[in-house]
């Protein structure tokens, strides 16, 4: 029997169980193949989403509005500035305003308790599109991509996350990691790791899921026989730029280069959710190579752009993966 995620919000990948998740992967699957054959049934017609935008985004965005468009529903983007959201209403009446004109809202921001609010007051489904706590449609995609490339199912499967892991990439890889039953490890400086409380509850449930979590301050150690190595931007949107130096002193060990993937002793892919820092080509990276000489930060180019690099079909597997969500919650 699938799983019913008919009507369902998904603001935390922990509001998914395992077979859920499976569920989501498997159709994301099919949708990907009946598009790219021509074959794909719209089962969005006449349904409108809300697109809320606290934070920039390309991927997550874009996302969205091309999964509804494909389906044949309608977006309404809603940007940081221009609504009344949190200016001249609170975000409790906001909720209810766009609960009578849409069938489901995505939101992008800053903590998680502003979705959960939102999907306690909508009264339609809410899908988190980002948040400092967790990135769970990312990780949608992240997983369907790491099945896509392996020769195994996921739970014979390791990853590496490297870098700053207390941040919403690092807390939503644990904890899809965990669900699958794979076997997970992060290496960071003891100061960047989950929260405790995250760790622990993960630590229980992976005794279900069959999944091995390890955590490691030796990058080299963390990578040996891992499947995939997965990194971040060292500093996420919306924390202060001051954070930069003692973030580059802290993970510079952390950086993926073609020696750490090497260190893997195997045929292993790289990952990353982007935007990278992989060379100064960018206005943040110019600043960078300016203030601390450094051409990249969290990933070579070299490594980036190698045959091992699976990125950009990540990047692509999130329309999959954010229409499948979609399908299984309105179609
Ligand atoms: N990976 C990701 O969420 O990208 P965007 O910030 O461009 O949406
Ligand atoms: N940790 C990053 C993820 C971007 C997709 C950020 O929050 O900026």
């Amino acid at each position: 029997m699938s799983p019913n995620l008919h009507h369902r919000s998904l603001l935390d990948l922990q509001d998914l169980s395992s077979a859920e998740i499976r569920y989501l992967i498997d159709l994301a699957v099919e949708l990907k193949a009946a598009k790219a054959q021509g074959t794909e049934r719209k089962q969005l017609l006449g349904r409108n989403i809300a697109l809320i935008f606290e934070k920039a985004s390309t991927r997550t965005r874009c996302a969205f509005e091309v999964a509804v468009h494909d389906q044949g529903g309608h977006v309404t983007y809603i940007d940081p500035v221009s609504s009344q959201m949190g200016h001249k209403e609170s975000l409790k009446d906001t909720a209810r305003v766009l609960g009578r004109m849409f069938d489901g809202i995505e939101y992008r921001g800053f903590h998680q308790s502003v979705v959960q609010e939102l999907a306690a007051h909508a009264k339609v489904p809410v899908w988190n599109g980002l948040t400092d706590e967790a990135h769970p449609t990312q990780v949608l995609a992240d997983l369907m991509t790491m099945e896509e490339f392996a020769d195994r199912p996921l739970h014979a499967l390791s990853f590496c996350y490297l870098g700053d892991a207390r941040f919403n990439m690092g807390c939503s890889l644990l904890v899809g990691g965990v669900q699958m039953g794979m076997d997970v490890r992060i290496a960071c400086p003891p100061n960047l790791q989950p929260p405790a409380s995250l760790v622990a509850d993960m630590v229980v449930l992976a005794r279900s899921t069959g999944a091995q979590v390890r955590f490691f301050t030796d990058p080299v150690a963390a990578v040996q026989g891992a499947d995939f190595v997965y990194t971040d931007v060292w500093v996420s949107m919306g924390e202060p730029s001051g954070v930069w130096a003692e973030r580059i002193a802290a993970l510079s060990p952390y950086a993926v280069t073609e020696a750490l993937m090497r260190a893997t002793g195997r045929r292993s892919f790289f990952m990353h959710c982007l935007p990278a820092f992989h060379t100064a080509d960018t206005e943040v990276g110019k600043d960078i190579l300016a203030r601390f000489g450094l051409d990249h930060m969290e990933v070579s180019d070299a490594v980036f752009e190698s045959q091992d690099s699976i990125v950009f079909t990540q990047a692509e597997n999130r329309l999959h993966t954010i229409k499948a969500l979609l399908v299984a919650a309105l179609g």
